[in-house]
């Protein structure tokens, strides 16, 4: 089990997520990060923090992101740690709740 950071991360990146984590298990990608499902102890503590509603637990992950589990585990594995929040992305307001930002991810 893990937990996976789903599209709604993307173009969004606020980072809170980041602060709440015991294990420093998020990856940082351009515009999105992802959770090492090696790494995730399943806290649960990221998921009330993210303002766009983007991680859930693997075991809770609705149909249409089930990609993600899959998106997670290899980019985790190319992507850096970020360990502190920071700001997020300039726009991110503007893309919070706007679907089907998969096509975006860099
Ligand atoms: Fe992304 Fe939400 Fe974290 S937008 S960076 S999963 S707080």
């Amino acid at each position: 089990m893990a937990h996976v950071v789903t599209e709604s991360c993307i173009r969004c990146k606020y980072t809170d997520c980041v602060a709440t984590c015991p294990v420093d298990c998020f990856r940082e990608g351009e515009n999105m990060l992802v959770i090492d499902p090696d790494e995730c102890i399943d806290c649960q503590a990221c998921i009330p923090a993210c303002p766009a509603k983007a991680i859930f637990a693997d075991t809770d992950l609705p149909a249409d992101q089930s990609a993600f589990v899959a998106i997670n585990a290899r980019l985790a594995k190319q992507w850096p740690s970020i360990r502190a929040q920071k700001p997020p992305l300039s726009d991110a307001d503007t893309w919070k709740d706007v679907a089907g930002k998969r096509k975006f991810l860099t």
